[in-house]
């Protein structure tokens, strides 16, 4: 977790033809198997950008500048439209410091004030993005639609995006700069790391999502499948129901049902940790700290 006080200095600023090169190579290094490059021609871009084709009344592209350094760039198509539509890089670099937060958050401000018929400022993400997932969240963009089969792998075969947009609405009501949202689970894995009562849990692992204060996850451990976990999060407080399946000795299987109570706080080293307390319909129960587990970008 960053600490606030070492937030860098973000701006976004119009991008000229001297920017083609570093844009050109930015968008390489900050391609990824979930966000393809652009594939620009440095010559033909050049012109572009010269010429003003990207700053026109239906696309813009913005250079990000962070502290003074070239560090990515934003693209917005459908400008002339009530629906734009955004794309954003930021170079590995410079990730994980809350710059691609508050990109989305000035592109917000800067097409919504600049007299446009905007309604809505919309992007995607991949369905396992979960850096951009988190962007789109801090910066009060909703997830509204599922395209599945819309992004093409370069492996083969096609993958589903998440749409998410911010509307006028939303933006006159300042949701795009709420600081204080709380709690983030959206993509985050926790793993046991101690049990303090109760049956042990070994390999349970939980994998959250999360949309504002509704939280779901999945879960297995040794002996248990399919579990699903639903609740709201309200402060550092997520109250739930679960059910899991038990597999038992020859086959034999039990539904389990139950609920919980589990309370967020974040640990020296910047990791989540949930302590968690829960009771099921047979009269088990058992309280467990769970501890948010690093997951390495390509997994996620
Ligand atoms: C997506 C992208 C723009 C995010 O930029 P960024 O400057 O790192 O964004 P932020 O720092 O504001 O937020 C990233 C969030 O993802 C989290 N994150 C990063 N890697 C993660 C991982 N492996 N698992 C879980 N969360 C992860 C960060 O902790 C941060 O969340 P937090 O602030 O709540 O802790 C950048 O990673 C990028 O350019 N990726 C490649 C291109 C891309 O995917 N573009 C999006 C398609 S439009």
């Amino acid at each position: 977790m960053p600490d606030p006080s070492d937030r860098p200095e973000v701006h976004l600023r119009m991008l000229v033809g001297d920017d083609a090169e570093w844009v050109v190579d930015t968008d390489r290094a900050s391609a990824t198997a979930l966000a393809r490059h652009h594939g620009w021609e440095l010559d033909k871009f050049r012109t572009e950008l010269d010429e003003g084709s990207w700053a026109s009344d239906d696309r813009w592209a913005w250079g990000v500048i962070v502290d003074g350094e070239p560090a990515g760039f934003a693209l917005v198509t459908g400008l002339a439209s009530a629906d734009a539509e955004m794309t954003v890089r930021v170079h590995p670099r410079f990730r994980g410091r809350g710059v691609g937060r508050e990109v989305l958050r000035q592109l917000a401000d800067h097409h919504f004030s600049d007299g446009s018929e905007l309604n809505r400022l919309t992007g995607r993400a991949h369905e396992h993005n979960v850096p951009m997932q988190r962007v789109f969240n801090a910066a009060g963009f909703r997830m509204e639609a599922r395209y599945r089969d819309s992004f093409e792998q370069a492996g083969g075969g096609y993958a589903a995006e998440w749409g998410y947009a911010l509307t006028r609405a939303d933006w006159e009501a300042g949701r795009h700069r709420v600081d204080d949202q709380g709690y983030d689970l959206h993509g985050l894995v926790f793993e046991v790391d101690e049990v303090r009562e109760g049956p042990p849990a070994h390999g349970l692992e939980v994998r959250f999502l999360q949309e504002m204060r509704r939280a779901i996850a999945r879960y297995d451990a040794y002996h248990l499948i399919d579990g699903e976990l639903a609740g709201i999060l309200t402060g550092d407080l997520l109250r739930y129901r679960f059910v899991h399946t038990e597999e038992h000795r020859n086959d034999v299987t039990a539904q389990v049902l139950g609920r919980g109570r589990a309370r967020l706080q974040r640990r020296d080293d910047g990791r989540l940790e949930l302590v968690d307390q829960w009771t099921d319909e047979r009269g088990n129960h058992g309280r467990r700290v769970f501890v948010q587990r690093h997951v390495p970008d390509d997994e996620v």
